[in-house]
Formats: C-alpha cells, structure tokens, sequence
C-alpha cells in the first residue's frame, strides 16, 4: 500500500496536473483541497479518477444532516477515496453522512482544527479547555460510534488517538517532515517514519515532496524511510 498523499495545493488544475505528470508513477493518491476545487471543480477529481490515481477531497463538510449526506452522496458518484467532514457537526450529521456512502468512498472526521488555541477553543465551546486532547479523543470516538471511518490528526497524536479508537480506524496525518526538510509554516511536525510507528495510515506530504529539486527522488525516499518503518513492526 503506498500511504503517501500528495496535496495538490495549487490555484488552478493545469498547475495541478503538471505536479501529477511530474511525480508520474510513483504518486497514486492526491488530495483535492478547496482552493484547488473551487476553482477547477469536480472536473478536477475526474481527471485524477480517470488517470487511475486515487483523490482525497478534502472540503470538511459542515451542515445539516441532510445536506451534509447529500454531498457525500455526489462525492461517492464521483469515486472520491477519502472526503472529510467536521466531527463537531455532530452525531446525527455523521451517522446521516455514514449512510449516504456508496462505493469505496471513506469518510474522515476532522476533529479540532491544529490553527485553534486552547483560548479560542474556550470561546467557541463556551468552557474552559485544559486539554485539547482530551478533546481530540472525545470527538474521534464519537466520530467512530457513529460509523465515520477514520481521522486526520497530528502525527504526534496518533499513537494516543490509537489507543483510543482501536485498530479499525483510519488515522491520516499531515505535518510530515522528512529529517533536514524545512519545517514552513507547520510547527508540531513528525518524520515520515515516525508517523508510521506511531500509527498513522497515510501521510499527507506536500512541500517538502512538491517544492523539492527533484520531487520525484523527494517521494522515493520517503518511500524507502516507510518501508523501512514498516519492516521494524
Ligand atoms: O506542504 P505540507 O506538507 O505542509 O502540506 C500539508 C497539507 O495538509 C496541506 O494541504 C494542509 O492544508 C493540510 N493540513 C495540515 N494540517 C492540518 C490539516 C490539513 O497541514 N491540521
């Protein structure tokens, strides 16, 4: 199984698939994220289903019940992969969003987004919060129970998240960085392998794979460092 996910974090699709010709075979599955679908639309997702890759649509869907199954509906008729939906919407939203699959399609709770401090977390949830982790467990298991198929978590909380949810659970995580990479903008990073050992399913690599000299031997080694964490287990 090849974990790596490659977000396709551009502003227009002819920029996106010169990326995908670029990284050729060796990339098979990519993330779809808003900006990218909005501007190119579900033409986009098309294009990469009919080149055999696999799409993760990330649009964190957040609405009523009904609305949210609507779109997980048109997103499975699509042959999304992975598409992700806020855990916060609540169980109803996510049981309604769980029975409105068909095909392969998975869906990912997104628990607290990283960008959120403690402080606003307490403004919006209208309590003080100690732990955001012991809201990130709360929120996965409640994800789980109503029949979503995984989370997108930090690396550094996968192991933790694990032993919350079992093994039956996707665990997804961005904020990947090989040893020596620049870290940009993330701060609570972890290196490919690492990720693995603590658990995580697929890891979204973007920049330190993307914006490299050469992408294509930026993947490869990524690759070996997983298959090397995976000989370990
Ligand atoms: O380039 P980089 O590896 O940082 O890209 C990570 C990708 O994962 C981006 O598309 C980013 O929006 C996404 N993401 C993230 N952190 C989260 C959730 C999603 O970096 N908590």
């Amino acid at each position: 199984m090849n974990r790596v996910i490659i977000p396709l974090d551009v502003p227009s699709a002819e920029d996106a698939f010169t990326l995908v010709d670029r990284l050729g075979d060796e990339a098979d599955f990519y993330k779809v994220g808003f900006e990218l679908y909005t501007r190119g639309g579900p033409d986009v997702v098309r294009e990469l289903v009919a080149r055999g890759k696999r799409v993760f649509l990330d649009i964190k869907l957040h609405d009523i019940p009904n609305t949210v199954a609507g779109a997980v509906a048109a997103a499975s008729d699509l042959g999304v992969d992975l598409l992700t939906l806020h855990a916060s919407g609540g169980p109803r939203m996510l049981e309604s969003a769980a029975a409105a699959r068909s095909g392969d399609i998975r869906l990912l709770a997104v628990t607290v987004l990283t960008s959120l401090t403690p402080d606003e977390m307490s403004a919006v949830w209208g309590r003080d919060i100690r732990s955001v982790r012991d809201d990130v467990g709360r929120l996965a298991l409640m994800a789980k129970d109503a029949g979503i198929d995984g989370v997108v978590a930090s690396a550094l909380e996968a192991s933790w998240i694990r032993q919350q949810v079992g093994p039956d659970f996707l665990i997804v995580t961005p904020g990947i960085r090989p040893a020596g990479s620049d870290a940009g903008d993330q701060n609570r990073i972890a290196t490919p392998g690492d990720a693995v050992r603590n658990g995580a399913d697929y890891l979204v690599i973007g920049r330190p794979i993307t914006q490299a000299d050469d992408p294509v031997a930026a993947l490869s080694s990524v690759l070996h460092e997983i298959d090397e964490a995976e000989s370990e287990a």
